[in-house]
């Protein structure tokens, strides 16, 4: 039910790959504790339902939810909804994409992180079939008037505002703002043209690692200052050691994707390898790789001879 990216032989999986059959794919973006996908899955049996929420404790929930439930067509991934759109769906093939209650980020200096925004909107566009749809519900009209604003200055959407359905004012978040007697704001965004920029998936590497020449080192000191690449950031975040090496904690921050994952350095049969541990099933993207590059760097300044170089 838990869709882990690294496990994917192939970025965008077809439907029948993630979910073992095809039929019209449709999207959640933030579904919170899941109740609103547990109905919609409920409400379209034939449809298969992605849902992205970058949450771990509410895909904890959901992920129960719907196996209380007994519901077989929901896959979840924990994560960026703009993620899952870039890697998780082929191009031009989602019927519905859900919003129910999107973060307002109501501060000025905040409204960068809103998700509905101008980009997000052209990048969609190559991703909906045509006629596919994004339904956004919400209880900030602040945040609706600039989403259709975003909308409408892609020129890629026929934009209707509706009265929300009622299944979408069942959401955790809905029935709070209920209870407060706040008022409700839908809108449908119905696919119209496409965006010509493509939005290809992110690249991902079979490896990233190492063989050194020489002896594992007594103590490991990384730099501690963040390492840049063009696509985001990493940093070293601890050392720890082991009985067969070291492991180092790292943070890598790309677009859409954050990933916390452990680098080893420990001897092998080929020699000191220095690269990624498999634990959690990291992606190796090109910031991992450039995480692996400073580990191998530090290690040359140690003194140590790089004798295969896969990072
Ligand atoms: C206000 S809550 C609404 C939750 C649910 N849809 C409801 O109506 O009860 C917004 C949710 O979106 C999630 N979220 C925020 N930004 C996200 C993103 N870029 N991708 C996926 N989920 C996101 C948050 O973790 C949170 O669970």
């Amino acid at each position: 039910m838990l869709v882990r990216p690294a496990l994917l032989p192939e970025l965008p999986p077809s439907p029948k790959a993630l979910f073992g059959r095809e039929g019209p794919l449709a999207v959640e973006v933030g579904f919170g504790d899941g109740r609103f996908t547990a109905l919609y899955a409920k409400a379209h049996p034939g449809r298969l339902i992605l849902g992205a929420e970058v949450s771990a404790g509410s895909v904890q929930r959901a992920l129960r939810r719907l196996r209380r439930e007994g519901i077989g067509n929901v896959r979840l991934y924990l994560g960026e909804g703009g993620f899952a759109l870039r890697n998780l769906v082929p191009e031009r093939s989602i019927l519905e994409v859900i919003v129910n209650f999107p973060d307002p980020w109501p501060k000025k200096r905040h409204q960068g992180r809103r998700l509905l925004r101008e980009a997000f909107f052209r990048r969609l566009s190559t991703r909906l079939a045509q006629g596919g749809r994004l339904l956004l519900t919400t209880d900030h009209e602040e945040y609706f008037r600039f989403a259709l604003e975003e909308a409408e200055r892609t020129g890629l959407y026929r934009i209707e505002t509706a009265p929300p359905p009622e299944a979408h004012l069942l959401t955790k978040y809905a029935l709070k703002w209920r209870e407060m007697g706040r008022p409700f704001f839908h809108a449908v965004f119905t696919k119209e043209a496409e965006d010509p920029h493509p939005w290809p998936p992110i690249r991902r590497y079979p490896m990233a690692h190492a063989l050194l020449r020489g002896p594992l080192p007594e103590a490991l000191a990384l730099p501690q200052a963040p390492i840049r690449f063009p696509q985001g950031v990493a940093l070293f975040l601890e050392v720890a050691k082991g009985e067969r090496g070291f492991y180092v904690l790292t943070h890598v921050e790309e677009e859409d994707l954050t990933q916390d994952l452990l680098l080893e350095v420990r001897q092998s049969a080929h020699g000191l390898y220095a690269g990624v541990s498999r634990l959690g099933h990291p992606l190796i993207t090109q910031g991992v790789k450039e995480a692996v590059k400073a580990l191998v760097g530090a290690l040359e300044g140690m003194g140590l001879e790089v004798v295969q170089d896969h990072t």
